[in-house]
């Protein structure tokens, strides 16, 4: 504190000394502290790495939590002084509303799988001719390649990136080229550290691998789940990936997540080992957890021998697991090996084959979807597979049972592969009173008539919208997350609401007044206004998701993305026809036929309009504008690319005229190549084709594009 009159008599002078030494003891004291603050960060953060990273805490809980206490006190009382990566940060901030795309700069890849021993063998066959001449050069020679077995951990791939050592954001994989920013629920993680412990960490580092929630964590959830009356959660994997993508991370701290760091993206300002081992050792130094259970290993005939030991002690892991993943340990010779399209060649993943149990065929039960499509769902005694009971599977259509040959009180097989639906895999013994599945003839949900054409497999109600079933669905679709995203309009909550005659279409949701919310049943009025506020809320779309909210057959989230941004405009693409619907990518004869048939109708066409009417927006879609600058040319893309994502760069080609292709053919006019382009680059260049590469494309597109 400065004082800005100066001292007149005497006794001012004295007071102005003594006030000066309070002055200089409480800037003494506040450092002090600053400084204790810090010390107990570094002491925790110690600990936390101990106990979360090395699984070696020094430290009895009390201790620990007398620390944190104190930490905590210092930080009541200095508010100022609080660090964000101070270890008190990690309860979660407040709710986001959306969260932020990334673009990963390094795709996040996904893997080949291999089922059996013969599978390793070919791997380890591909991977030694193409790495035939480094094999042979002295280094290598007469050594057996190298090998990391990792346990395969069934959870969510995410992606952290360090900077200065620290943590700066969290992102998921999503697509593998964009992902979610989730930085502020990685940071409720208790085993992610938010400042690297350590020495020698590049300055810019990131880390990926799997956030997952431990086995015994996933039935506590589940017994407090079912004490409250919530919906249970299906295993540890759906657990996790619902608390990772938690918009309210104060709820995401609540769910005890671990993670295990596995494989490193970008590194700036720095150095990390050759061997994949070595990093995994160093991620394990700078505080990053590992799995304890990776391995190195010398050939392919070790690598089964690590699987069939994992597969024993499988049950006896505190997490879930769907397989091994086996990766060429040297850096340089993954380098070689290079990336094919979306996984790298230089790794593989040995599933471990869907669990089976055996149930009995207690009935069949008739559901319609959305379109109407009637799909047997067979009702079973409850049977534990791989750790969850099922009581329903998946029959998927009638010639799937005739195919199985299929009676109710068989007793049959039951298949579960991680997060896939339940099937009925095969009859191991006829019922004694075998009962015949019949398709009924009429819609189970609304009596209409059941129609099944010749050439289709799938039964239909064609009562559309007029059926109670089709509209739950219909509504049910509209309202997602990936449709109109709104929150709060949950499945029970549209079951409701049509049973109760409130809505029959999805313009009616925006015609609900809270006077008539609040009458249903567990409806509290806090609860009417955030849902009528979370309905305005998403009143402002894109066209693109209002496309896929209408639920038109075949119309899927990038066909709806792909029409909005040919037509730009609702009115256009309603009045649009089969030929000119073609003309869009990904839009066959088939398809067109089904929008085209959608907006054809009546009902559809009366929907649409009290939607619109509701007051509906859409936020500018830049059209198309089908520019003739590469009219009749095909481009196909191949490799990742670093400035911009490859849908982006599809996107944009196809504003200029061009048609983006998947495969390469004679009829391809222009192959670009990004980073290690595998295939298809090897293809283009047999076949002569012109090939460009990630600069000449941006020119392209700097020297045409307004
Ligand atoms: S490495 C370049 N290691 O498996 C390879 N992935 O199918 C990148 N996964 O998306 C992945 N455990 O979510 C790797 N030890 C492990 C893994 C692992 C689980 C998941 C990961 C990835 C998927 C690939």
């Amino acid at each position: 504190m400065t004082k800005t009159s100066a001292p007149a008599a005497k006794g001012d002078a004295i007071s102005s000394v003594a006030e000066a030494e309070v002055t200089a003891d409480k800037v003494a004291a506040a450092a002090a502290k600053a400084e204790e603050m810090e010390q107990l960060r570094l002491d925790i953060d110690q600990h936390n790495y101990r106990y979360h990273t090395l699984d070696a805490p020094t430290l009895p809980d009390g201790e620990y939590d007398r620390l944190f206490q104190r930490l905590q006190k210092l930080e009541q009382q200095c508010p100022e002084l609080i660090t964000v990566d101070s270890p008190t940060q990690r309860v979660g901030a407040s709710p986001l509303h959306e969260f932020t795309q990334v673009s990963h700069e390094l795709p996040m890849l996904s893997l080949d799988n291999a089922f059996d021993a013969s599978d390793l063998q070919d791997f380890e066959r591909r991977i030694r001719s193409r790495l035939e001449d480094t094999l042979n050069t002295a280094e290598y020679q007469g050594r057996e390649l190298e090998f990391a077995c990792e346990p395969k951990i069934d959870g969510i791939a995410v992606s952290l990136l360090y900077e200065q050592g620290r943590l700066v954001r969290g992102a998921t994989r999503g697509d593998g080229m964009i992902g979610e920013d989730i930085t502020q629920n990685v940071r409720t993680i208790k085993s992610v550290p938010l400042r690297l412990v350590g020495k020698g960490y590049p300055q810019r580092l990131e880390v990926r691998g799997e956030i997952y929630i431990s086995k015994s964590t996933f039935e506590q959830l589940n017994q407090a789940a079912m004490q409250a009356g919530e919906k249970l959660f299906a295993n540890p994997r759906n657990a996790a990936a619902g608390s990772v993508r938690q918009k309210d991370s104060r709820l995401t701290a609540k769910r005890q997540l671990t993670m295990f760091c596995y494989a490193v993206g970008q590194v700036e300002g720095g150095e990390i080992p050759q061997q994949h081992s070595e990093i995994l050792n160093k991620f394990k130094s700078w505080g990053l957890r590992i799995n304890p259970a990776s391995e190195v290993v010398k050939g392919v005939d070790a690598c089964v021998d690590y699987f069939d030991r994992l597969s024993k002690n499988r049950a006896g892991l505190n997490y879930a697991i769907d397989g091994v993943v086996f990766k060429v340990n040297d850096r340089l010779l993954q380098a070689q090996l290079g990336i094919l399209t979306r996984t790298p060649r230089w790794a593989i993943a040995h599933k471990f084959p869907a669990e089976e149990g055996i149930s009995r065929l207690l009935a069949v039960e008739f559901q319609v979807g959305r379109t109407g499509a009637i799909t047997p769902v067979a009702r079973l005694e409850p049977v534990k597979v791989g750790g969850v009971t099922i009581s329903n599977a998946t029959l998927h259509n009638m010639d799937e049972v005739n195919r199985l040959g299929l009676f109710i009180n068989d007793t049959v097989v039951v298949q579960r592969a991680g997060d896939v639906i339940p099937k009925v895999v095969r009859v191991m013994q006829a019922g004694e009173h075998q009962q015949v599945i019949a398709l009924p003839a009429q819609c189970p949900a609304c009596g209409a008539d059941i129609v099944q054409t010749a050439s289709e497999v799938i039964a239909r109600c064609e009562a559309g919208l007029a059926c109670q079933a089709q509209r739950k669905e219909s509504i049910r679709h509209f309202a997602s997350r990936l449709a109109m995203d709104i929150e709060g309009l949950g499945d029970k909550l549209v079951v409701q609401l049509v049973d109760e005659g409130l809505i029959q279409s999805p313009a009616d949701l925006y015609a609900l007044v809270a006077s008539e919310l609040v009458k249903l049943e567990r409806m509290a009025p806090k609860s009417a206004n955030n849902l009528l506020q979370a309905l305005d809320k998403s009143k402002q779309t894109s066209l693109a998701k209002f496309i896929y909210a209408l639920g038109i057959q075949e119309v899927g989230e990038s066909t709806a993305r792909s029409l909005a941004n040919f037509f730009g405009d609702l009115d256009l693409l309603r009045r649009a026809d089969v030929e000119k619907l073609q003309q869009v990518q990904d839009v066959g004869p088939i398809v067109a036929l089904k929008i085209a048939r959608f907006f054809s109708q009546a009902d559809n066409q009366a929907v649409v309009n009290d939607l619109l009417a509701a007051g509906i927006t859409f936020e500018a879609v830049s059209v198309d504008e089908p520019s003739v600058v590469l009219q009749g040319l095909t481009y196909v893309l191949t490799g990742s690319l670093t400035q911009l994502s490859r849908n982006e760069a599809k996107a944009r080609l196809q504003a200029m005229g061009a048609k983006v292709a998947g495969t390469v053919s004679k009829k391809t006019s222009v192959v670009v190549a990004g980073e290690a382009a595998g295939s298809k680059l090897v293809k283009a260049q047999a076949l002569g084709l012109k090939v460009i590469d990630e600069t000449e494309l941006m020119d392209l597109f700097a020297a045409h594009e307004t």
